[in-house]
């Protein structure tokens, strides 16, 4: 099976943490969590360590995962993949060749035709109901088109998500603002939507997925609208997300973005994943 390797975190920031948000990233998955994360250090992992490094409960894995949609159109075929704990994933692949798909059937929006899929240890096809929707509490998703609740302002709409998963008034207003700083829109928090650009209903959308602090972000094409200078920023805020520990996996067409980047980097090409750089 291929896998993602571990890339070093930011311990200093990790550790400048609050004891609560880290235990929440260590705690949601019920991971193991990596050595580098451990308040006992242990030697490093070795770049040619086995994906099975038993040491490592895999963030996501999946084994021969094939998706075929039921107008017979075939998504993903023989995809295997390991993602540890804080890695930074990008993936690649022209239009159509199964990125969207991927990142669906990890928040268990579609199921794989064959193949399993774990998302820490839940096998995420098998959830159903009130399972499936605790387990996508604990994966932020940021999606392409934004999906904002137009009627509502910026702050509102991030607080939306801590309210419906029974966060207290005290709770979101801690987290709240923290949130919206990291993101710039501080100065925005009682805008609506539509008084918005396009690159700052991204970053509401990205302190939406990750306000209630899940350890996993999914991002599609979160710079698929932006130009440059925004599509820089928002990498600049998902590697921020990163080195406190939230492993990220985003998907993207901007060859530029992953170039200058040097994160481990997988295409996918008519349904079938290539790593490109590790
Ligand atoms: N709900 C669906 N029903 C049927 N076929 C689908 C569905 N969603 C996607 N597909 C097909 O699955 C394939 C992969 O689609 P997917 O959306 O994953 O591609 P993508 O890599 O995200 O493309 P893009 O870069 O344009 O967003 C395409 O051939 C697409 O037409
Ligand atoms: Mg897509």
């Amino acid at each position: 099976m291929t896998s993602v390797l571990h890339r070093p975190t930011d311990d200093a920031k990790l550790a400048g943490l609050p004891q609560e948000v880290r235990a929440r990233l260590q705690d949601r998955f019920k991971l193991v969590v990596p050595s580098r994360f451990a308040a006992d250090p242990a030697p490093a992992p070795r770049l040619d360590e086995p994906a099975s490094n038993p040491a490592v409960q895999p963030m996501v894995s999946l084994t021969n995962v094939e998706k075929t949609y039921d107008n017979g159109s075939k998504a993903l075929a023989g995809v295997n993949l390991t993602v540890n704990p804080g890695d930074f994933l990008f993936v690649t692949g022209p239009s159509g060749s199964g990125k969207s798909t991927l990142l669906k059937l990890l928040y268990g929006y579609e199921r794989p035709t064959d193949g399993h899929i774990l998302v820490g240890d839940q096998p995420i096809a098998d959830l159903r109901g009130d399972r499936l929707a605790m387990m996508r509490r604990r994966i932020g998703v940021v999606f392409q088109d934004y999906k904002l609740i137009p009627k509502r302002t910026v702050s509102e709409n991030v607080a939306f998500v801590l309210w419906a998963q029974g966060f207290t008034r005290k709770e979101i207003h801690r987290r709240l603002w923290p949130t919206l700083k990291m993101v710039g829109l501080q100065g925005k928090a009682h805008c609506f939507p539509d008084e918005l650009s396009g690159g700052e209903q991204q970053r509401v959308s990205i302190a939406r997925a990750v306000v209630s602090t899940p350890p996993l972000l999914l991002a599609d094409e979160p710079t698929g609208n932006l130009d440059a200078e925004n599509s820089l920023q928002v990498i600049k805020i998902l590697r921020k997300l990163n080195s406190i520990g939230i492993t990220v996996i985003v998907t993207t067409h901007d060859e530029h973005l992953v170039r200058i980047s040097n994160h481990p980097v997988v295409q996918i090409k008519n349904g079938c994943l290539h790593h490109l750089r590790r």
